[in-house]
C-alpha cells in the first residue's frame, strides 16, 4: 500500500487509476491527477508487482475524512484489497486526530456495504435520488473516531435500510 500525493504520482500509476476507475464506476472522465490537485486529497493504492490494483481517494477536511472512491480491479477483486486501502485511511485517519470518517454508497451496493460493515461503519442517513445517473438513493454511512485515542466508537445503524 502506497500513499500518493501530487509530487510523488507518476503518470503511469495515474493512469492505472483511472483505467481501475474507468472499469469499477464506468467513469471515463475519471482524472487521478485533477483529484490529486485539491490540497485536501488524500489517496492510497494498492500494488502488486509494480501494478496498481486498487485505489482510495478521500477528502481530509479539518476533523473529517470523506472517503469519495474505492475501487479494486476487476481481476483482483475479494482479495482483501479494498480492506487494507481503508485499514489504510483509518490509521492515516487516527495519526490526524481525525473525528468523523463518513462516506456515500448506492443501495444497491451489496459489496461495498459490505466491506464498509466490516470495517465498523453505520448506516447514519439515506439521501433520496442523490445518484442522477439513475435515480438511486445514497446511503449515508460513518465511522466516529475518538480523537484522542484513534479508537473506533461503537455505533449503530440511525435508520433502517432493506437492501
Ligand atoms: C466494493 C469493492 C471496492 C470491494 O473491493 P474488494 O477488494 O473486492 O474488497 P475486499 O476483498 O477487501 O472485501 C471486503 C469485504 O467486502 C464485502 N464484499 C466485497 N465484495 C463483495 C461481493 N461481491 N458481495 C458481497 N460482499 C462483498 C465482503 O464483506 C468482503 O469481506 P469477505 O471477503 O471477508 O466476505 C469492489 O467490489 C469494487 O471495486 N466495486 C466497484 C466500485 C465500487 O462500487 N466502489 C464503492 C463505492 S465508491
Amino acid at each position: 500500500m502506497l500513499q500518493l500525493t501530487a509530487d510523488s504520482a507518476d503518470d503511469a500509476t495515474l493512469e492505472e487509476i483511472d483505467a481501475i476507475a474507468s472499469a469499477a464506476f464506468g467513469l471515463p472522465r475519471f482524472s487521478a491527477r485533477e483529484e490529486l490537485r485539491r490540497p485536501w486529497t488524500r489517496c492510497w493504492v494498492a500494488r502488486e508487482a509494480q501494478r496498481a490494483l486498487a485505489f482510495l481517494i478521500a477528502w481530509h477536511v479539518v476533523d473529517e475524512l470523506h472517503v469519495l472512491n474505492i475501487a479494486t480491479c476487476p481481476t483482483a477483486l475479494r482479495r482483501g484489497l479494498a480492506t487494507g486501502l481503508m485499514q489504510q485511511s483509518l490509521e492515516y485517519a487516527r495519526q490526524e486526530h481525525v473525528r468523523l470518517v463518513l462516506l456515500e454508497v448506492r443501495r444497491s451496493n451489496r459489496a461495498a456495504i459490505g466491506l464498509y460493515r466490516k470495517l465498523g461503519f453505520t448506516v447514519t442517513g439515506v439521501r433520496p435520488r442523490y445518484y442522477s445517473d439513475n435515480d438511486e438513493d445514497a446511503v449515508e454511512m460513518a465511522l466516529t473516531l475518538d480523537p484522542a485515542t484513534g479508537a473506533a466508537q461503537p455505533g449503530r445503524d440511525e435508520i433502517r435500510i432493506e437492501l
